[in-house]
């Protein structure tokens, strides 16, 4: 794997695919960055109920996260996000954060923002996976592969209860499926950057593969594409 070359690697799809350990993980594996995109949008929204900003507000919304300056500590494994400079990891996947979010994330001056610093955020760590709903598709076209995961509504569901630590008494696996398919429409159909599959994207179904082996197919296809790379230029 040559490391002086600049290297961005894309990973898209819906909520409940993996997409956070997966991306995570390959990063690890080439030895690139780690972006997750849906901690800006978390963290906005966060900034959203924390200040008692109202929901038709977006004006405001927008100025006080674009002052709140969102960034990374690149020092953390995996980077930990800051707004004013504070730490928010803790607060943005609360309940109460997950329920507005995808409403948040469908401001289009929001997204524009947030748009702009990802790509800043491209220039100054070019060796990165990042991941998201709209990376290969509007913020890096250009990337040097794309992938996109899916699942099964119910697999994304269970998995997303397990993740939270919960059990089926608390939530049934029908409610959870529903928040699920209802999130994915929100994402789907907004103007602004609609989650989507890139048409030059590898689509990966995850509904039947442990995360190893997610991770293992996206390493060996970016490998054989790095090496059909070098072939081209020699
Ligand atoms: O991946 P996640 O659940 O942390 O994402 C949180 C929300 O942010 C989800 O509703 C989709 C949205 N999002 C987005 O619209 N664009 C991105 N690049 C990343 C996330």
């Amino acid at each position: 794997m040559p490391t002086d070359q600049p290297i961005i690697i894309t990973i898209d799809g819906p909520a409940g695919t993996g997409k956070s350990t997966v991306a995570r993980l390959l990063a690890s594996r080439l030895g690139l960055d780690f972006l997750d995109t849906g901690a800006m949008y978390r963290a906005a929204a966060a900034i959203m109920i924390d200040r008692k900003i109202e929901e038709e507000d977006t004006g405001t919304l927008v100025s006080t996260v674009m002052g709140a300056d969102l960034h990374f500590d690149w020092s953390q494994d995996p980077p930990t996000i800051l707004a004013w400079d504070t730490p928010i990891d803790h607060r943005i996947r609360h309940a109460d954060v997950t329920k507005v979010v995808s409403f948040v994330a469908s401001i289009a001056e929001l997204r524009h923002h947030m748009v702009r610093k990802q790509r800043v955020i491209g220039a100054q760590h070019p060796r990165l996976v990042t991941e998201g709903r709209d990376q290969g598709s509007v913020v890096f076209p250009d990337a040097f592969i794309k992938f996109y995961l899916d699942a099964d509504p119910e697999v994304r569901a269970q998995r997303r209860i397990d993740q939270l630590g919960m059990d089926t008494s608390e939530i049934s696996l029908e409610e959870m499926c529903r928040r699920i398919v209802d999130r994915d429409r929100m994402d789907s159909s907004r103007s602004d950057g609609p989650l989507v599959c890139p048409s030059d994207a590898i689509r990966v179904d995850t509904s039947e593969i442990e995360v190893e082996g997610v991770v293992d197919l996206l390493e060996r296809r970016t490998r054989e594409r790095i090496a059909a790379t070098l072939d081209n230029g020699r």
